[in-house]
């Protein structure tokens, strides 16, 4: 398998990246290989913020003139693009949150409150080895609030979700079930579909973590199955600060507000209040306006780029820097080793080597890696060690890049005398 996967118009798309022109480390060029901890911004996205700032600042829904109608527009303009983008039934049904986590901690958190969906003793939350500590510590919370026991899905060696006992986990009890599409540190790409539908024979709950997979494949949240998707706004080219939980309209409607204040209600007294229908019950308080907007046009990007083209071009730098990564002696990639099964991270160990020593020699090359446990302890502490090394393409991948990257790991053997 060669190269063609790549998106033709490669050099088109970096160029729309200005921060890929800079140099570190002295005047070498940055090789950015750290796409999955944040995606860099194209000029559109940072234009069209400095736009609205410039031109159509105001507060949203609550200003009666031009600017704010004009930024109401953009805002809810954005909730438009991100429901199209995730092929949603209803743009209702997407929540602008602040990040990946407020959207899991939104339904883990509401879940606990009085309401036909409450969770009580007995009841059983299921997730996965694999997942990001977004995804288990407000799952953990919601346990401990309600007395409900959390479960998990272990993971084979080769980094994939040991399902052989599935049918013993998911059972009468089973009121939620919880896991990432793409792990943030193994890269395995999850049978979502497959999941959600055994999930929902036994009636729970299925909420996917698409912090990885909005950035790289197309997410199509019919599809999936699941009742919730979430995501973050700043893996998918779009800026901080804004995140989105989409959820089915009947169970967001059967779900209590999460924070309370202003415009999530229909009518307050002094001593109580109606809400306002969804989205605008989950979204208390003046929200990230223009982190919305940056989304909205963030997505769009993509969009026009093509999702299926961007997973394409993932999957082939993917292959191509596993093929690298075998090369260096003493070098062992966590996860599946096929690309197929995987989206464009990859952890590595280094023999010898500590991982936060790897990234500072990398980062005196000009390469851009994370070390560390990724927010993903359990999953590396399935594999019996305490942090690794994490490359991570995106859309403005090139393979000269990569070949960077493992002429650096070879240096960086060399500078510590291993092997
Ligand atoms: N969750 C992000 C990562 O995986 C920050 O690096």
């Amino acid at each position: 398998m060669g190269l063609e996967g790549l998106l033709p118009e490669l050099e088109i798309i970096r160029k729309d990246f200005p921060i890929l022109e800079r140099t570190v480390a002295g005047g070498k060029r940055l090789v950015y290989l750290d796409s999955a901890n944040t995606s860099q911004k194209p000029q559109v996205v940072i234009d069209t913020m400095v736009d609205h700032l410039e031109n159509h600042n105001a507060n949203i829904a609550r200003a009666m003139h031009a600017l704010g109608a004009e930024s109401t527009e953009a805002f809810e303009g954005a909730r438009d693009r991100v429901a199209a983008f995730l092929n949603a039934p209803s743009r209702d049904e997407v929540i602008f949150t602040k990040n990946a986590s407020e959207a899991l901690n939104l339904v883990a958190s509401t879940l606990a409150f009085r309401g036909p969906l409450q969770l009580g003793e007995g009841d059983e939350i299921l997730i996965t080895e694999m997942e990001h500590h977004s995804n288990i510590v407000p799952w953990q919370m919601l346990a401990q609030r309600t007395g409900a026991t959390l479960r998990w899905i272990g993971l084979t060696d080769d980094g994939r979700l040991d399902l052989s006992n599935l049918g013993e986990l998911l059972n009468e009890r089973t009121k939620v079930v919880a896991f990432t599409w793409v792990s943030n540190m193994l890269g395995t790409i999850n049978p979502v579909s497959d999941l959600a539908a055994r999930a929902k024979e036994v009636g729970a709950l299925v909420v996917v973590d698409a912090s990885q997979a909005a950035p790289q494949l197309p997410v199509d949240v019919v599809a999936s199955g699941a009742d919730f998707v979430v995501f973050t706004g700043h893996k998918v080219v779009g800026p901080t600060g804004i995140g989105v939980l989409w959820g089915h309209r009947e169970v967001l409607d059967a779900l209590p507000p999460f924070l309370g204040g202003g415009e999530m209600i229909a009518t307050v007294t002094m001593a109580e209040s109606t809400y306002a229908p969804i989205p605008h019950k989950f979204e208390a308080g003046t929200p990230p306006i223009v982190e919305a907007v940056g989304l909205g046009a963030a997505v769009d990007y993509l969009s026009a780029v093509g999702m299926d083209a961007i997973h394409r071009h993932e999957q082939t730098i993917t292959r191509y820097a596993l093929e690298g990564l075998a090369s260096v002696p003493g070098t062992t990639v966590l996860g599946p080793l096929d690309a197929e099964s995987r989206g464009g991270a990859i952890s590595f160990e280094m023999q010898g080597v500590h991982p936060h020593d790897i990234a500072q020699v990398l980062d005196t090359q000009g390469i851009a890696v994370r070390a560390g446990h990724h927010c993903a302890k359990p999953a590396h502490a399935r594999f019996g060690v305490q942090s690794s090394t994490r490359m991570s393409s995106y859309l403005y991948t090139r393979p000269d890049e990569i070949d960077a990257l493992v002429e650096a790991l070879n240096y960086t053997r060399a500078y510590f005398k291993v092997g």
